[in-house]
């Protein structure tokens, strides 16, 4: 393992007022977004809409330092021929690979999941590092109910986790670890908090007794947030300043990077609750975005899979870029979003 050239990369990935475009979809979770619009899941709709956005070029050259893509795009070609993956590279940016595949039921854990996908994961990192893939994304999914989380999905997780990022690393690739705690139910932010707490200092502990290095890896958590059903919702400050609390008690700062999973929050919330977090400051990792929804939902409506509109979906593309940009540098306001808009 070349830990410096795995810390360099992991660098990037949280350069200053950059951030990571989670464009990795599977075809299913797609279908969904494209039913939303009204579009075809198509691989060729597939293609035209992830290339729209890769080819974004001023946005992804300033604002986007890693994509997160799922199997068929790495493999995928635009239009004319070109890799996506050299699309991304063009623009300075760098290319990463969903490993997971996916979150299955827990036996004998009624509504929790385990992430399955370590079989053969070795051999696939090879293949994905000979495709280009210098970063990869495994997310382990913890739901929060009555009597859940359990220890034994936290620690099922957080074991698959540490393999995962161990098997990354001796691949030359940076794991992103993402142990998401969702905020579906009608849980009150301090249950997130503890429930956070709990999952990240499970998922360190993992890491160590697997030697995963520090250095080499990005940590992709939720913000603590109340769940979405939660009658008493909190303000952008106590966001942010329970979050960064969070982190600070359980994330070493040997870990050059936080990224965000933006986990179902409306666009605006997920920059403010970023750009609140940075505006704290004196932190000892670089905190970024690596958002799907929240930088995606923008460009689909407006793109909606009319050749028309590419245009119009590579605007607001561009500005979700932005404002997550000024929000990696604790920089966003509300008059910068209007401004821009
Ligand atoms: P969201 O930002 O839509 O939560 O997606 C990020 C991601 O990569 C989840 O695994």
């Amino acid at each position: 393992m070349n830990l410096d050239a795995l810390h360099a990369i992991a660098v990037k990935m949280v350069a200053p007022g950059k951030g990571i475009l989670a464009a990795d979809e599977s075809s299913g979770t797609i279908k969904k977004r494209f039913d939303a619009i009204k579009v075809e899941n198509t691989e060729e709709n597939r293609r035209d809409y992830r290339e729209m956005l890769f080819r974004t070029t001023k946005a992804m050259q300033e604002h986007i330092s890693g994509v997160i893509l799922f199997d068929e795009t790495i493999r995928q070609k635009a239009k004319d021929g070109t890799t996506l993956v050299s699309l991304i590279e063009a623009a300075g940016s760098i290319p990463g690979i969903k490993v997971d595949a996916g979150a299955k039921p827990l036996p004998f854990s009624p509504g929790e999941t385990i992430t399955e996908g370590l079989d053969g994961l070795r051999e696939r990192f090879q293949d994905y590092y000979k495709l280009g893939a210098r970063f990869a994304k495994w997310r382990a999914v913890i739901d929060i109910a009555d009597g859940i989380p359990t220890y034994n999905c936290i620690s099922a997780n957080a074991q698959a986790l540490a393999r995962y990022a161990a098997l990354a690393q001796e691949n030359g690739i940076v794991p992103i670890v993402e142990p998401e705690v969702l905020m579906d139910g009608d849980h009150d932010i301090q249950r997130c908090e503890d429930v956070t707490s709990w999952v990240l200092s499970e998922v360190f502990e993992a890491l160590f007794v697997a030697d995963v290095a520090l250095e080499g890896i990005i940590l992709k958590p939720n913000m603590i947030v109340p769940g979405k059903k939660c009658a008493a919702q909190n303000s952008v400050a106590d966001v942010a300043e329970r979050t960064v609390k969070v982190l600070k008690r359980h994330v070493p700062s040997a870990v050059p990077g936080i990224a965000f999973l933006s986990g179902g929050q409306s666009d605006e919330d997920a920059t403010a609750h970023l750009s609140a977090m940075n505006a704290i400051g004196g932190l000892p990792w670089g905190l970024t975005f690596s958002y799907g929804r929240a930088l995606q939902a923008a460009p689909q409506k407006a793109w909606a899979g009319k050749a028309e509109n590419v245009a119009a979906g590579q605007a607001a593309f561009a500005h979700r870029a932005l404002m997550n940009s000024l929000a990696a540098l604790g920089k966003w306001s509300k008059a910068e979003e209007q401004k821009a808009a």
